[in-house]
């Protein structure tokens, strides 16, 4: 038996880094899968009866309903949505003109936010969810050059909390998770346009190494299990010790 055998998920964000590495472990731990992006996600594996994928923008209006909709058809349930997918762009605040800050917010919060609502009555219908939300070690610290990605993720938190608070009692829980550095496709190009940001990242923490994606799945997977039935309204850092030296 897998961890989270027989539930359904929803990943975002899921052709890359994290979202990838999260729908790789909850396949593998039996769950079934809609991975969903604006790129192609490929099945990972070869168990093709549980998965499936969908690529959409998630900045466009219909994405949220568009998603629920596929899982329901495809596997009839939605028991955790893993809200992943997100962009971060590094702009000094006078450097941040107005889409780039929408863009920010429409992917990184909006997005999440009406995948929380859309997928809320099909987890209240059956009595247990599970909502994770990738926030980002700057839902607490600020960082220069990144004010919309910041706003953000601060945001994320406070939607997270919200979420909590009102299904509570329908035995879903909401929490979120604080990433420190970890080698994806948002890192990757950093540091392959400057090598020494390599170092930066393993040294972030005080266990001096980034992290993989699959550190951040293993987190993913507990929340998503049943062990983490008392835990919500949680920020959970998976930072290396990022945050004690911020
Ligand atoms: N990599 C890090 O160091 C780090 C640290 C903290 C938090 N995070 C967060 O982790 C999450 C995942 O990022 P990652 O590091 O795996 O990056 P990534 O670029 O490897 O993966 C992000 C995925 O989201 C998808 N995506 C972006 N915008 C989308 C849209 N509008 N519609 C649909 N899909 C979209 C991309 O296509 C990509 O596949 C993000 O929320 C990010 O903010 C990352």
């Amino acid at each position: 038996m897998g961890r989270i055998e027989g539930k359904v998920a929803i990943v975002t964000g899921a052709a890359s880094g994290i979202g990838a590495g999260v729908a790789s472990r909850f396949l593998a731990e039996g769950a079934s899968v809609l991975a969903v992006d604006r790129a192609p996600a490929p099945a990972p594996g070869t168990d093709g009866a549980r998965f499936d994928s969908l690529q959409v923008d998630l900045a466009q209006p219909d994405a949220a309903a568009r998603i629920a909709n596929r899982c329901i058809e495809r596997f009839g349930a939605i028991d955790i949505l893993a809200n992943n997918a997100g962009i971060c762009d590094y702009r000094l605040l006078e450097d941040t003109d107005d889409a780039t800050w929408d863009r920010a917010i429409a992917i990184n919060l909006t997005a999440m936010f009406k995948l929380c609502r859309a997928t809320a009555a099909v987890m209240k219908a059956r009595g247990w969810g599970r909502i994770i939300n990738t926030a980002s070690i700057m839902a607490e610290r600020p960082y220069p050059s990144l004010t919309a990605y910041t706003a953000s993720k601060h945001a994320v938190a406070g939607l997270t909390k919200s979420v909590a608070i009102e299904l509570g009692a329908h035995g879903i829980t909401a929490n979120y998770i604080l990433p420190g550095a970890v080698l994806t496709g948002i890192t990757a190009p950093l540091i392959a346009a400057d090598p020494t940001l390599r170092e930066t990242y393993d040294t972030m923490g005080v266990v001096n190494r980034m992290a993989m994606p699959e550190d951040i799945a293993n987190a993913f997977l507990f929340l998503a299990s049943d062990e983490a039935s008392f835990i919500t309204g949680h920020g959970l850092a998976v930072d290396g010790g990022a945050l004690l030296k911020m």
